[in-house]
């Protein structure tokens, strides 16, 4: 299998990006700005050069629906063979609707609450990862109210130090996730008593964006001990979940995490259990895929400082905000080799100093008028985008080969105000009026509807 390079499904062709065999900026002028696009092939290679290295120990791989649940994508990954990994009943839904097999999702997260967990199990999905006692607790109250088991792994805190950046760090003690090793014992003896909670195995998810294979295998042997000794005493686990976190290249010199190395080192440490793997990228299969496509609005000299005002925004693309994340940002128009570059700050047109892209970055002369790619955008950007500044959120578009389809619509004026209610009690002077003729929006309020309507008079329930 040709494995091919970092961005090598985005080239310049005849001074222009191109994703694969499309003209990015034809497209940009058929759906406007801003815009996600995303290339097949490279989702595809991502997922295909993840399954090769780790074949030998084939691994049951579950998409972090996390980091992008676009249905287009998820099912791709789900139709290759992949399995889900969610956090919430609507990441359940969602992976449903991609068409993953509940045999293959697995649902972790510290705050699921009692229909989540009633969701799952009715569903039937392979298991529940649980982040506390109490969890485990209401997880077994569910299952039997429901007369079914459920499967679980414990998700460890195995303590490892991560470097990335303090918000995406999950496996550190003082971080909210997993329990501890000790309490971890205690309560997988609980378990083994239990007729309605079946084990499965052990789970560790040690932080995100990870470039190093170290903390992954000084967590795994913690991890792996633990297995061991349940296993001594008579607990049947069969599956070690390593989680996800696999780190992409952002940054020219900034390699990612070498994903053959890590598998090599893992090897032996499932080997020699008989362990069976369980791993859940999301960053790594979507996150290079993906391109968020915005176009230069206004440039303006302030200061000492050279703007460049685009008409993508924060609520598209939070993460340099929010974690300074580095994006490349490339012209859609090939620079000439001769053009000066300029030192400039790409900001958003969002009413917030926090609102930019890049700082300070040395980028070829750009003008108004240009596009631009925030390159690598295909994790984390679209999943976390919002509506802030009633800002419809951006169409997605797939490209593959020399076709392309609108995957995702872009959201409306009448979209910002889908589900709000305005109380016609509110603006009418007779309270206690029959007349209903002035009412022309209902006078339910969201969390009413479907109850019978009891004279609701006001906001109090
Ligand atoms: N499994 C669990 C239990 C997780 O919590 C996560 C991500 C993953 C798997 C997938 O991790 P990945 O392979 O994508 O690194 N918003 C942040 C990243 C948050 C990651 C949350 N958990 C960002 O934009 O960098």
């Amino acid at each position: 299998m040709k494995i091919m390079n970092h961005h090598s499904y985005f080239n310049y062709k005849h001074g222009e990006l191109f994703c694969e065999g499309v003209c990015i900026s034809e497209v940009a002028r058929r759906v406007g700005t801003p815009f996600y696009l995303y290339s097949y092939n490279s989702l595809m290679g991502n997922y295909r050069k993840l399954a090769h290295a780790f074949s030998k120990l084939s691994p049951l791989i579950c998409y972090s629906l996390k980091a992008n649940g676009n249905l287009t994508l998820s099912k791709i990954l789900a139709t290759e063979g992949a399995g889900a990994d969610i956090l919430s009943g609507g990441e359940l839904y969602k992976a449903l609707q991609a068409g993953f097999s509940p045999g293959k999702i697995v649902f972790a997260g510290p705050g699921k609450n009692e229909k989540e967990i009633e969701y799952a199990l009715k569903e039937n999905v392979f298991m529940l990862n649980v982040e506390s006692a109490s969890e485990l607790k209401l997880i077994e109250k569910t299952a039997q109210r429901l007369n079914r088991k459920a499967r679980v792994s414990l998700r460890l805190n195995p303590d490892v130090e991560v470097e990335t950046h303090r918000y995406i760090t999950t496996g550190k003690k003082e971080n909210k996730f997993g329990i501890s090793f000790s309490q971890a014992k205690k309560l997988y003896e609980k378990i083994a008593k239990s007729r309605i909670i079946k084990p499965v195995g052990v789970h560790i998810h040690i932080g995100s964006q990870i470039t190093s294979p170290v903390p992954y295998i000084k967590a795994l042997e913690k991890a792996g001990e633990l297995f061991d000794s349940l296993k001594e005493k008579g607990l049947n686990l069969q599956y070690i979940d390593i989680g996800g976190g696999f780190g992409i290249s952002y940054e020219k010199g900034k390699p990612p995490l070498d994903i053959e190395e890590l598998a090599k080192k893992i090897y032996p440490l499932l080997k020699k259990r008989e362990a069976k793997l369980i791993i859940e990228p999301g960053r790594f299969l979507v996150g290079p895929a993906g391109l968020l496509i915005t176009r230069v609005l206004y440039k303006k000299r302030g200061g000492e400082k050279t703007f460049i005002i685009v008409d993508a925004g924060m609520n598209d693309l939070i993460r340099p905000s929010l974690y300074g994340a580095y994006h490349q940002i490339k012209k859609l128009k090939e620079p000439g080799k001769t053009k000066p570059s300029e030192v400039v700050d790409v900001v958003g047109p969002l009413c917030e100093t926090g609102d930019f892209f890049a700082l300070g970055r040395s980028l070829p002369e750009t003008l108004e008028g240009e596009y631009l790619a925030l390159m690598d955008a295909g994790a984390y950007s679209f999943s976390m985008s919002s509506v802030y500044n009633a800002r419809p959120r951006p169409p997605e578009v797939l490209v593959k080969e020399d076709r392309w389809w609108i995957i995702r619509e872009r959201e409306t004026y009448q979209d910002l105000i889908r589900g709000e209610v305005i109380p016609d009690e509110l603006f009418s002077s007779s309270r206690n009026s029959s007349d209903s003729s002035a009412r022309t929006f209902p006078i339910v309020s969201p969390s009413q509807q479907g109850k019978k309507e009891t004279g609701y008079k006001g906001f109090s329930q």
